[in-house]
């Protein structure tokens, strides 16, 4: 059974959020995306900021409103997003990648929109390897220390246990969350699969809002200078 959510929980934290998906330029006019909504890193935000923690969200591009009181900065593509984190992860506290960051991108995106040659032969796209943002917070020497807690989270299509717990493993992060299927991608409900160094819990299936706030006690509970 998970504690009911306390009010200033997370004062005196810096919470540091990625949300949304990334989008991968092909040309100017073309792009690769995601079926990421933002709202479960959104309710994260606000959650936290609710909590009393001071909120910045990295977010890609999703047409939600800010949270009150929360600070924004907007990216649109994978690198974007690693430039806009690492400097900020210098100060954070807590670290919650919610993001959909996309894997790849294509290799040279074409200063010029790509036009059809008529030749009736589609055109073939070279991708290049996105750089891990949570892997590289997580191997900090602040995450190492102590000094920020980090959270992970994963889209998992099957056997969602088995990924997640070696997820977690492989990002090196303390918690890893995972999204219970079916998928979850813009609905207002979700329940989560929460897997740290003692084993796994479940966070039924609730208002992504009730969600955050749970999330947002769980992770107060297990930061090092939580446990209250
Ligand atoms: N993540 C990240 N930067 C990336 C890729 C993922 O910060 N370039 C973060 C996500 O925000 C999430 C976690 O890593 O918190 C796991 O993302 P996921 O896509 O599930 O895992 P991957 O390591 O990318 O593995 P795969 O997609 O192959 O399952
Ligand atoms: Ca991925």
């Amino acid at each position: 059974v998970v504690a009911f959510f306390q009010p200033k929980r997370l004062a005196g934290q810096k919470v540091l959020v990625t949300a949304g998906p990334t989008f991968e330029a092909i040309d100017p006019v073309r792009g690769i995306t995601n079926h990421s909504s933002g709202k479960m890193g959104f309710a994260i935000a606000r959650a936290a900021r609710e909590a009393g923690a001071e909120v910045t969200l990295v977010a890609g591009p999703v047409a939600l409103p800010t949270p009150r009181g929360v600070r924004r900065i907007n990216v649109v593509s994978a690198q974007n997003m690693y430039d806009a984190v690492i400097p900020l992860a210098q100060e954070a506290t807590i670290f919650i990648a919610t993001a959909a960051v996309a894997d790849w991108r294509p290799a040279s995106a074409s200063q010029e929109k790509v036009k059809k040659d008529g030749s009736g032969t589609a055109p073939t796209l070279a991708f290049a390897e996105n750089p891990d943002i949570l892997a590289t917070v997580a191997q900090s020497e602040r995450a190492h220390s102590g000094a920020l807690y980090c959270v992970g989270f994963a889209a998992e299509s099957h056997d969602l246990l088995v990924h997640a717990t070696a997820k977690r493993a492989r990002k090196g992060v303390p918690l890893l969350v995972g999204n219970i299927g079916p998928a979850t991608f813009g609905q207002d409900d979700n329940a989560l699969l929460l897997v740290d160094a003692q084993g796994h819990s479940e966070l039924p299936r609730a208002s992504k809002r009730v969600l955050a706030q749970q999330l947002i006690e769980q992770i107060a509970v297990r930061h090092p200078d939580g446990a209250k």
